[in-house]
């Protein structure tokens, strides 16, 4: 069976998933994509070799052809699109964060329910190979029980001033990743605790973000842990993680174009780690795209719901909020 796709949003997210889409999910046929702006959504189309574009996203939500919506489109704009999609029966794909308001959410969240349709949320992380195995070390008892984990999470450059304006912060846009990276780990996060500055840019600042964060998380489990993010690492994507357990650890480091590493008189040394998240979760975004489609063909749950999508905002917001209030915070305080 086919899955008939509609993309909408053609920015980086939109352009990478109709790549592995039209590339590498045999199941999956895309049909059509749609943005706001029409040389985004030509140029989509003509690169990836989708027939059709539009301008506007409710002409293929509407569209009888099309069995699945997957929405790249700005954050401000996903639980509208939702909606519609859910209304119109179509089973959906929507990158994170579902939004930054939890009423919103929930509103969006009920649609989905009411229309019997699913909705999978855009966290690629849980798909790398990596995270993953880390995930099966801990299921499998390998390390015991987990005591702690450590994520470190540092982009190689901060994105334009115009994108911070609008990506809901450091916690709410490159965090989450990683707050919903945890709790696959390891669990519900009960308690927060932030620190935060701006260390990178004062540009940053000025627009009412911080560029480095580092916050300690309290596992319902009894575990802990703590996320580390700089908007700049200047060697390039930082991304690690290890958890420590009774009996031992499992930790990830970062990957390289090559395993080479080059040793002389003063140094041992390699090449810098990937560039980037298109170029290191790569991988991820493809797989997470076939779990999609081969949930919604063979009408299995698909992996990563509604709720995985909320629980992460609502951890973001007590991470602000402990920043505000300089004091842990409860993820039920985080609720009102
Ligand atoms: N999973 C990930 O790793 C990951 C990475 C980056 C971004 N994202 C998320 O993906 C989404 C898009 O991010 P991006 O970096 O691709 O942004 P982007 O600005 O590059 O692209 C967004 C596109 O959506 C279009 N758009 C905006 N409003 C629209 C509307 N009403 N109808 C149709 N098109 C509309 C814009 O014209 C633009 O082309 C965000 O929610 C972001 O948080 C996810």
């Amino acid at each position: 069976m086919t899955i008939k796709l509609g993309i909408i949003g053609a920015g980086r997210v939109g352009r990478l998933h109709a790549n592995t889409l039209t590339t590498r999910i045999p199941g999956a046929k895309t049909l059509v994509v749609a943005d706001i702006f029409k040389d985004a959504a030509k140029s989509a189309a003509e690169d990836y070799g989708i027939p059709d574009f539009t301008t506007d996203p409710s002409e293929l939500i509407g569209s009888g052809d099309v069995d699945a919506i997957v929405i790249c489109s700005s954050t401000d704009t996903h639980c509208r699109f939702i909606i519609e999609a859910a209304r119109a029966g179509k089973q959906i794909f929507c990158e994170k964060p579902i939004a930054f308001d939890l009423a919103e959410i929930d509103e969006a969240l009920a649609a989905v329910d009411e229309a019997g349709v699913q909705l999978q949320i855009g966290f690629n992380r849980r798909f790398d190979a990596n995270h993953a195995r880390v995930k099966q070390a801990i299921e499998r008892g390998e390390i015991g029980e987990a005591h702690t984990m450590t994520i470190i999470s540092r982009d190689p450059a901060p994105p334009p001033i115009d994108y911070i304006k609008v990506s809901g912060g450091l916690m709410m846009d490159m965090m989450i990743h990683d707050f919903d990276l945890s709790r696959f780990l390891l669990g519900e996060v009960e308690e927060i605790y932030a620190l935060g500055d701006v260390k990178v840019d004062p540009a940053i600042g000025e627009a009412g973000d911080i560029d480095t964060a580092k916050v300690m998380l309290r596992f319902e489990s009894g575990a802990f842990g703590s996320i580390e993010n700089s908007r700049q690492a200047v060697y390039g994507y930082d991304q690690r993680v290890e958890v420590f357990g009774s009996k031992g650890a499992a930790t990830t480091g970062n990957w390289h174009p090559n395993a080479v590493t080059i040793s002389d008189a003063m140094s041992v040394r390699r090449d810098l780690p990937l560039h980037f998240f298109v170029e290191r979760y790569f991988e991820s975004y493809v797989s997470e795209m076939i779990a999609f489609v081969d949930a919604i063909a063979n009408g299995k749950t698909v992996p990563v719901v509604g709720n995985d999508g909320r629980v992460p905002v609502v951890m973001a917001m007590a991470g602000m909020r402990s920043l505000r209030e300089n004091r842990p915070v409860r993820l039920d305080e985080a609720e009102v």
